[in-house]
């Protein structure tokens, strides 16, 4: 956890939520004037009282954390709005079907943005019987390589790990319509949209 509470986050919380102060100080024992303080930012809340707190305004710790509350519109968990983490200390890779609040090894990890595929990260794909050979461009050292791909349709994912002085190249069907993601070490997440009618693509 690399943050705190803050109370500009307890104020926007507690009135998105019609509370008033005196209100949710009476959910978790504490006087109105204590909440009135937070939000004034002339105090935090003690730790302990984190939890209740967040309980209190109906979020998990971790998003009372972060100050960031997450409401996905996306209650279909549609494969298409699918969301990429990785932790940058253990490599750990994460994968949502829409917006979440995601930890990993005491950070809390950013949705990463996919960019489209620049001429250091380039990707082809050959009909290869009836699969497909797909190649990622790119050096594999140990420092600098690429570590996963990804083919993400509205209804599934192919995912496959790379690693540091293999070769970034695979086999998949790819049904459908979908996207091909990339994950360069150091360059950040590669998207390039994919059509399996198209008999050979390359960025
Ligand atoms: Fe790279």
């Amino acid at each position: 956890m690399n943050t705190y509470v803050t109370g500009a986050t307890i104020k926007q919380l507690r009135e998105s939520r019609n509370l008033t102060q005196t209100e949710l100080a009476d959910r978790i024992g504490v006087s109105s004037k204590t909440v009135s303080k937070w939000e004034t930012a002339k105090g935090l809340p003690d730790i302990g009282l984190l939890q209740p707190l967040a309980q209190a305004l109906g979020i998990s710790l971790i998003e009372l954390m972060n100050g960031e509350h997450i409401v996905n519109k996306n209650i279909s968990a549609n494969m298409l709005r699918s969301q990429f983490y990785v932790c940058p200390v253990c490599g750990n890779i994460l994968h949502t079907l829409g917006k979440a609040v995601v930890s990993c090894c005491g950070i809390t990890l950013p949705a990463l943005e996919a960019e489209e595929a620049d001429t250091d990260h380039t990707i082809t794909v050959e009909n290869v019987e009836d699969e497909h050979f797909i190649t990622v461009h790119h050096p594999m050292a140990k420092q600098h390589f690429i570590s996963f791909l990804a083919f993400v349709t509205s209804d599934r994912i192919q995912m496959v790990k790379f690693y540091p002085e293999g070769n970034a190249q695979t086999r998949l069907q790819l049904r459908g319509m979908g996207h091909l993601y990339y994950y360069c070490n150091r360059h950040g997440l590669f998207r390039k949209r994919y059509k399996n009618n198209i008999k050979k693509a390359s960025a």
